[in-house]
């Protein structure tokens, strides 16, 4: 990889990174001609080119006649006519291939035991847990909440669903049962498939039981079945007719198992994201479309080939976990490593050891991970990437939120020898798959930046009035067409859709990202400069700030009144800030100390730990406008320790700012 730097016009100064010759000769994008002819084709004929991929990548059992009907927008339809199955395309094809023996998942346990599984013997597993579900009445257009940690049997839950045309809802193993409970009511699931216990960093953590906790909050009426998978085979209640134990749900079950052959817009999946307002929303995604962007991000973005061992690290119970572990990579006859545990356990050269031990080619990470890597690692040298052998990696990824260009840096010299190109792929939830990034072989990159919309993506920004901003100015990043994996609906409110998404601010006619966005004068490069709204991204995982307000006053016997803001963290991205109100008075050192506890705990009973507050301040009231508008700008300064510049003059009670001064 050669580095050259970037002319003066390069406000940054930053070093520009190009591809080396030896990724460049066998990669799918191999130039920015090859790019370039790509966008090309797109723009002079959009569904044509859409169309032609969805032939190439996917095998359809009826093909479909008409790739984009916008007749009824923005509730697009992307090849409706077309049926097929995700399953059918992710597992029996590639055994028809010839690759029933080829390894599907290399699995490492928190301990470090492997299973590998081949594609026919997941294909199998698929099959009976498939059948096991037909078996006890899941049928096509039923949801089933998948509530499990990383292993071979959640991937292939997420698979078995999908045969049945059963659309799953998988929650987070670090959800609370509140959580759990708001979104098996939400989707009106028949059936959750969990385990005994999931092990993180050594510890036996708790999923069934708190499964039981969920569906004793009420609501839940319409689960029907339990399917318990056994992780740690301690002892669990089990409630006799509703709960199962996996083995015997698929013992005398055929390894074969016809595939339900769905409409290509039939509902996949529903994931569950943090929105401005409200509670969480569920994000609908279809089967053809989204598809069909899982499997050619893949192969272009991460340029899998048949011998790579492709590894992203992150958790079926995002989306990152959705496209990139139970779709992508296996739509495309890849091996893949799945990871239980934590990347610092038993030490932070688990994830180097693990690249080193598998032969990892392509790694897709977060940039929080790699912060708190790069920490461990210049702290002690057994766990810096130069005490492992990392000679097989040629391509390195990033997701989830900005890197910055130091971790970037480091990321590429420490991880990728200097050799491979580092992949920053912007996208969300609701957009199915990458959206802004650079194709390995071919994009100059510049830490920082995402660089240049996936070929056929219409990234564009815009101001308040839906007018195109020019480049070096700041804006409101928007997608001005429909693309094929793109969210359909929210489950059960296309009202809120319509208005989160497709705002009348644009007319209704262009997507609304919630990030902002600038684009470089020079070179027209993407950065995105973070959300327009109030959604908190900490560690990579979003939160709204409303949905910790509401847990936080939901602990109705300390909480008067709380604000949640986030502020800049130098390892997890943002980090959660909570101005709290007392129905008591003001507390101070070991008793603040105390009740920030007991309100973090709290929080993390309502949401779960990834929602707890880092800072806890307390005051008599929160700074408030004269017509009582909470001063979010202010509070937004007091938590990051800034000099406070805003006028205060408007404040009722001048006096709470020192109050709001220290944290616990
Ligand atoms: O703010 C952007 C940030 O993560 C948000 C989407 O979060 P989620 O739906 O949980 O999906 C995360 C995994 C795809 C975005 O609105 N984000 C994601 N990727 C990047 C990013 N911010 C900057 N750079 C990225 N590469």
């Amino acid at each position: 990889m050669t580095a050259t730097t970037a002319g003066e016009s390069t406000p940054t100064q930053l070093t520009t990174y190009l591809p080396s010759a030896e990724f460049v000769k066998n990669a799918a994008i191999p130039s920015m001609d090859a790019y370039n002819a790509l966008v090309k084709e797109a723009e002079t004929d959009y569904e044509g080119y859409w169309g032609r991929l969805a032939k190439e990548l996917l095998s359809w059992k009826v093909p479909f006649t008409q790739v984009l009907d916008e007749s009824d927008a923005p509730f697009f339809k992307w090849f409706a006519d077309g049926k097929l199955n995700a399953s059918y395309n992710c597992l029996d094809r590639n055994v028809e291939k010839g690759l029933g023996d080829k390894t599907a998942i290399i699995f490492e346990a928190d301990g470090g035991e492997v299973t590998k599984i081949t594609y026919k013997a997941l294909l199998d597993k698929v099959c009976r847990i498939a059948n096991g579900l037909r078996a006890m009445g899941v049928k096509k257009g039923d949801r089933v909440v998948i509530y499990i940690s990383m292993s071979i049997d959640g991937v292939a839950a997420m698979q078995a669903c999908a045969r049945i045309g059963a659309t799953h809802s998988v929650v987070f193993g670090g959800f609370s049962a509140q959580s759990l409970r708001d979104r098996v009511e939400d989707t009106g699931a028949v059936a959750i498939i969990t385990a005994d216990h999931q092990v993180r960093g050594g510890k036996l953590l708790p999923l069934k039981s708190i499964v039981d906790e969920a569906l004793i909050l009420g609501g839940c009426d319409s689960i029907k079945n339990v399917l318990v998978v056994k992780r740690s085979g301690s002892e669990i209640a089990m409630t006799a007719g509703r709960d199962t134990w996996m083995d015997d749900v698929v013992k005398g079950q055929s390894t074969t198992c016809e595939p339900e052959w769905v409409e290509a817009e039939h509902p996949l999946f529903l994931l569950y994201t943090s929105g401005s307002t409200g509670k969480p929303k569920g994000v609908q995604h279809s089967t053809g479309g989204y598809l069909l962007h899982a499997a050619l991000t893949t192969k272009w973005t991460f340029d899998l080939k048949a011998d790579d061992v492709f590894w992203c690290t992150a958790d079926i119970g995002w989306v990152t976990g959705h496209t990139y572990i139970t779709y992508g990579p296996l739509a495309l006859g890849g091996t893949e490593i799945v990871f239980e545990g934590v990347p610092t356990y038993p030490d932070a050269g688990r994830f180097w050891k693990m690249i080193q031990d598998h032969k990892c080619t392509v790694f897709y990470t977060a940039p929080t991970a790699i912060r708190s890597l790069i920490k461990a690692a210049e702290a002690k040298d057994s766990v810096h990437p130069k005490s492992y052998d990392l000679s097989s990696l040629r391509l390195l990824g990033s997701v989830g939120e900005p890197i910055n260009p130091a971790a970037w840096e480091w990321y590429y010299k420490h991880v990728g020898g200097s050799k491979c190109p580092i992949v920053d792929t912007f996208w969300q939830t609701e957009t199915g798959g990458h959206m802004i990034t650079p194709m390995p072989g071919a994009t100059p990159m510049i830490p920082g930046s995402c660089t240049l919309p996936f070929p056929g993506i219409q990234a564009a920004i815009v101001d308040e009035t839906g007018k195109d901003v020019p480049n070096g100015q700041g804006g409101i990043l928007v997608v001005k067409k429909p693309w094929p994996s793109m969210i359909r609906n929210i489950w059960g409110d296309p009202e809120r859709f319509k208005k989160s998404y497709y705002p009348d601010d644009f007319k209704g006619k262009y997507y609304l990202a919630g990030d902002g966005a600038i684009r470089d004068e020079k070179t027209g490069y993407f950065t995105i400069t973070g959300r327009i709204d109030d959604v908190l991204n900490v560690s990579g995982h979003r939160m709204g700030t409303m949905e910790i307000e509401s847990a936080l006053v939901s602990c109705t016997d300390l909480v008067a009144e709380a604000a949640v803001v986030g502020r800049p963290d130098d390892t997890t991205g943002e980090a959660v800030c909570a101005f709290v109100v007392l129905k008591r008075s003001l507390p101070m050192g070991d008793e603040a100390k105390a009740i920030a506890k007991q309100l973090r705990d709290h929080v993390g009973k309502e949401i779960g730990p990834i929602a707890k507050p880092k800072d806890i301040r307390f005051g008599e009231n929160l700074p408030k406008t004269r017509s009582g508008k909470i001063m979010r700008r202010l509070l937004r300064s007091i938590a990051k320790g800034e000099a406070i510049t805003q006028d205060t003059s408007t404040l009722e009670n001048p006096a709470i700012l020192d109050q709001l001064g220290q944290a616990y």
